[in-house]
This record gives structure tokens, sequence and C-alpha cells, in this order.
């Protein structure tokens, strides 16, 4: 663990901002409690994504079940392909994950985009050790291990079910009733923060491998022909970019290009994860993500996810790791198609043609007193055969005869009963099965991220002093309220003034005990921006003290404008200086 992690660990736990789970048992590895400040923080920065990608992008947001029956993971593939590479120690019994001992042991970068045997071959050629015991690991399968928990639904085991392994599936699942809401008119967006589970084999680095986490995920439903995304919007923003083939380069490293040269140019292949790109990254500058430690980078084709034909992760840097806080990726239609073949439902939207158009269609109608004595038990599949094959390949009713297969036999029919024709009809549109765009963000690594990018040090009065920098809007307090001495009707103005922060809607914490600078460090450590003082001329002239967090600057503020001033502070619409 770096110095930076375990500093912000120890900082977490002591804050209350987050700490293992069900430590009186001795801690499951992978859980973890959310404290008092850690809570108040999530819950503002789900809210800020929620502004940005689900309110300001018109989009709509859903709940949906944590647990779901097995049919959905069948269909969604998760069943079969959502596995890591699991290798098992002959001395100790830990397990671990191949692809992490590999990285570990030889600083290969991506082992996850390797297959299996070859890891288990660089284990044995590299001489890779267990990390518990240190017994050699050479010869030890590599095996795929699946990531879903498990459960029964009801009594009995005769309905299986899984804990959600992403949110999406529920977005998925129901989108024949979702697109209604949507008035069946493409594009539009479905969001959904949420649990997520996975049966990790080695969580580790608190939270940025858990086995129970909260996602935020928008699938964005569109016209793969017809729609495009607004990147005018975005065009100007400046991604730091590390492709695949950059990657894959001797001399490869990031390149930096705006939004509009990245679609230009090529690098970003679909223009609607560039705009995302672009979005999101105006969104981690507001939430105070550090842009000197971030960078967007490509998978290469084997780290892709089953269901992704591209995708690129936000990274950011804590304690010298690259940590993947959001996957952008292209699901094209895989999902919906998916859905659609095991549930028989129509996951497609209308899409009206400008003008109807006549079409020639051709059709059969077999002559059934001439297929059943014929073909007996089989007539009925030989009649569905001759209309899938009208369809496909109408010239093969051309001539007298005309063959099909049907029950794994080739049968030939005359074509006089077969009752083929060609009609012609009118069409006001087709059925068109929509692409998804999917920005998958982790809430607990990004709230990981912006602790640790915001924990600084400075000297304040000769003292060291350890603050968190956050941006008032996800502060879990906004204004700590001090009267300068629980003496002379000063202790009992704070407490009025206090609560009428509190009716106004502010997050607000009172207290009184100790040095007044003691209670300031107190609060610069949980990253409130802002501390008021009452003091002797509060009882005077009705004025306090407003403290600024970083610079350590105070104004005075009139008691009355007290809720509006620190409002518009938090809302971002003033600053300090303006006061
Ligand atoms: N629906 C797409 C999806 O789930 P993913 O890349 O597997 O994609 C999305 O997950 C995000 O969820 C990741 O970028 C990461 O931030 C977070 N995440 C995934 N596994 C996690 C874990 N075990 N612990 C914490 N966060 C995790």
């Amino acid at each position: 663990m770096s110095d930076e992690t375990a500093a912000l660990d120890e900082l977490a736990r002591r804050r209350g901002f987050y700490f293992q789970a069900n430590s009186a048992y001795g801690g499951v590895a992978g859980f973890y409690v959310y404290g008092p400040q850690g809570a108040t923080l999530k819950a503002n920065l789900e809210e800020a994504w929620r502004d940005r990608f689900v309110r300001r992008e018109g989009h709509q947001e859903i709940e949906s079940p944590d647990i779901m029956p097995e049919v959905v993971f069948e269909a969604s593939g998760h069943l079969a392909g959502f596995d890591d590479m699991i290798l098992e120690c002959p001395e100790c019994g830990a397990s671990h994950r191949a692809d992490h001992l590999v990285e570990d042991g030889t600083g290969i970068e991506e082992a996850e985009s390797i297959p299996p045997e070859e890891v288990q071959e660089i284990v044995a050629d590299r001489g890779l050790t267990c990390p518990s015991c240190g017994a050699p690991l050479s010869g030890q399968p590599v095996e795929e291990f699946n990531l879903m928990f498990g459960t029964n639904i009801g009594p009995g085991s005769s309905s299986p079910g899984y804990l959600r392994p992403e949110t999406a599936q529920g977005m998925f699942v129901e989108f024949p009733r979702l697109k209604e809401y949507a008035r069946g008119q493409l594009p539009f967006g479905v969001a959904q923060i949420g649990k997520a589970y996975r049966n990790e084999i080695s969580p580790r680095r608190s939270l940025v491998r858990v086995r129970e986490f909260t996602q935020a995920e928008l699938e964005h439903f569109v016209d793969p022909e017809r729609d495009e995304p607004p990147i005018e919007r975005v065009a100007d923003v400046e991604l730091p970019l590390y492709p695949a083939d950059e990657q894959q380069a001797e001399d490869g490293g990031q390149v930096t290009m705006t939004v509009r040269e990245a679609v230009d140019r090529g690098v970003i292949g679909l223009p609607w994860i560039a705009y995302y790109l672009g979005v999101a990254k105006g969104w981690y500058e507001r939430i105070g993500v550090d842009m000197d430690r971030f960078r967007y980078r490509q998978h290469l084709a084997g780290e892709r996810a089953h269901y992704a034909a591209d995708c690129w992760d936000a990274e950011t840097e804590v304690g010298g790791n690259w940590i993947e806080v959001t996957g952008f990726a292209t699901r094209a239609d895989y999902d919906l198609r998916k859905h659609a073949e095991h549930s028989g439902e129509e996951f497609t939207v209308f899409r009206p043609y400008d003008e109807p158009i006549t079409v020639e269609r051709p059709t059969v109608d077999p002559d059934m007193s001439y297929l059943g004595p014929e073909f007996g038990g089989a007539a009925g599949d030989v009649a569905d055969a001759l209309e899938r094959l009208a369809e496909t390949d109408p010239d093969a009713f051309e001539g007298e005869t005309v063959t099909v297969e049907a029950d794994g036999e080739s049968d030939v029919v005359p074509v006089e009963v077969t009752g083929f024709a060609v009609e012609e009809v009118t069409e006001n549109g087709e059925h068109v099965r929509p692409h998804v765009i999917e920005p998958s963000f982790g809430v607990g690594r990004i709230v990981y991220t912006v602790l640790a990018h915001a924990c600084r040090e400075d000297t304040v009065d000769g003292e060291t002093r350890t603050y968190l920098a956050l941006p008032p809007e996800l502060a879990p307090t906004t204004v700590g309220v001090f009267p300068l001495m629980d003496k002379d009707g000063l202790g009992e103005r704070a407490r009025e003034i206090a609560a009428d922060l509190r009716r106004a809607g502010l997050s607000v914490a009172h207290d009184e005990s100790g040095a007044i600078g003691r209670r300031y460090r107190r609060q610069d450590e949980i990253g409130t921006p802002f501390c008021v003082t009452v003091d002797y001329d509060t009882l005077d002239d009705d004025t306090v003290t407003v403290r600024e967090r970083d610079t350590t600057a105070q104004v005075r503020v009139a008691a009355d404008d007290l809720a509006a001033t620190l409002a518009s502070l938090r809302a971002g619409d003033l600053a300090v200086d303006d006061l």
C-alpha cells in the first residue's frame, strides 16, 4: 500500500468516511461501510451525477430490482462469460486473480486481455509465488471463475436468481415498457444509480475492488443510422487520450486533442463516445478530480467485456496506480437482440418513413390438402419452411418444383401447390433495433479518487494542517458554526444561527468545544468549506465571520444574509472573493 493510500484509509476510518464492514466478526473482504461523512459525500456525488447526466441531458431515471431471474443472465451472456481468471495456491489454498498476479509480479500491463493458457505459462516461466504464503505457483491451473452471486427466489431451488453484476440489465430487460414512456422516439436515455454485486476473487485497495458497490449507469438508446450526438457542445474540450495503438507501440504514450479532432482523425471511432468523454471531463473537473492525474484509456481488443464493441475507460491515478473509474462502452444492439431472442418480446422501435412506400412482398399459401398426405406430421414445418424461403429467396419458386429443408430432410414440393404470389403492399415505416451507448460510473471509486485528490497539507499559524479541498457541493458539511465562547449569550446566538441555516436546507455542524483553532482543524479535515464564528461584534451589529477553508480568508457577513450567501457559495454562484 502506498503512503498516499494508507494515509487516505486512515483519515477515512478516523473521520467516518469509510471503513471495512463486519469488523466485530473479523471483517469480510470486499464489503465497506460509508460512515456519516462518507454517506453524505457519496449522496452529494450521486446528486451531482444526476444533475449532469440525467437532468441536463434530458434523460429519465429508474430504479429496478437488485435480484433478477437466471434467464436474464442466460440471455445477457453473463452466465457463460462474466468470468475472471482464478489460480489457487497449492500450499495455503488462497485464491488469486491470475492476471493480477502477472501484473504485480512482472510489470506486464492489462494482463486481463491475455488468454488463460498464456497466463498460466507466464506464471510458470517467471516463477511467480503465492502472495499469501510464498509457495511457488508454477504448474497450477488458471481457470475461469464466474463473478455472479447466485441465490434462490422463493423457497426451494426451482427458481434460481442472481444479484445483478451491473445495473444495466434492469434497463435493457424493461426496454419494451421504457420505450413507451419515451413515446417510441429515439434517441432517449435511461439512467439508474444502484447497487451491483460481484464475487471478486481478491478484493483489494479498499473501495477500489469490492464485492458490493454502487454504479451510476446511463443507457442511451440511439438509432445507429440517423442519430448524431450534439458534438458541438463539447467540440473544444481537450481530452487526455491513451488509445489502444499508443499502448501497443514501443514508444507510445498519451496524446491530447479536442473532441472534434479525436472524431475527425478517427482516434475515437464513434462520435457518441467522444461526446460523452467531453461531457464527463467537465463533470470530473466539477467534482474535484485532478486533471494531472486523469486520462481516458481505450480498451485493448482482448480486454473488452463480452457485450462491448469498443470501450474507453476514465482512469485516475491514486497512490501510483491507475484506477478505472468509468467505462464508456458501445454495446451496439447486443443486449436488446439477446433479450428479444430469449423472451420473444419486441425490443425494437418503429421508425416511420418520411413518405409511405410500396414494396413487393412474396407470400405463400400452401395447399395443406396436398402437404398433409404427402409429408404427414412434418407438413406444418414444410409450410413454415416455404414461407421463410419465399422471404429470403423468391427466385427459388421460378421452376416447376421447389426444395425446402424441414426437420433435417430435403423436401421437394410442386410450386403450383405452394400458392406462391408477389403482392404489392404499402409500408409506413420499419422496426429498428436501437444501439446502446453506455457511460458506466463506479461511484465508490470516484469517491475514493475525489478524497485522494482533495487531500492537502499546508502550514497555518506555524502548525501543519491537513484539509480536504472538496468542492462545496460535495462536502458532507457545508458550514461549521462556532461561538467564540459559550458565555455572554454567544452560545445561544450561535445555536439560533445554526438552526436558521438548517431550516434553510444547509448541512450544518455546531461545535462549541475546545479552542477555535482546533474547531477549524476538525472541519478542515472533513472538507467543510465554510466556518461561521459568532463573536462579541455579533452582539453589537449582528454580523458573523465567514472563514473559507482553503485560503483561511475571513469576511464579515450580516447574519440575515448568511443563509442565502452560503447557499450561493455552495452552488458556485458566488466566490468568497466576491464578498
Ligand atoms: N455496465 C457496464 C459495466 O458494469 P464495468 O466496467 O464492469 O462495466 C463499470 O463496471 C464501473 O463499475 C467500473 O468502471 C468501476 O468504476 C466500477 N466497478 C466495477 N467493478 C468494481 C468493483 N469490484 N469494485 C468497485 N467498483 C467496481
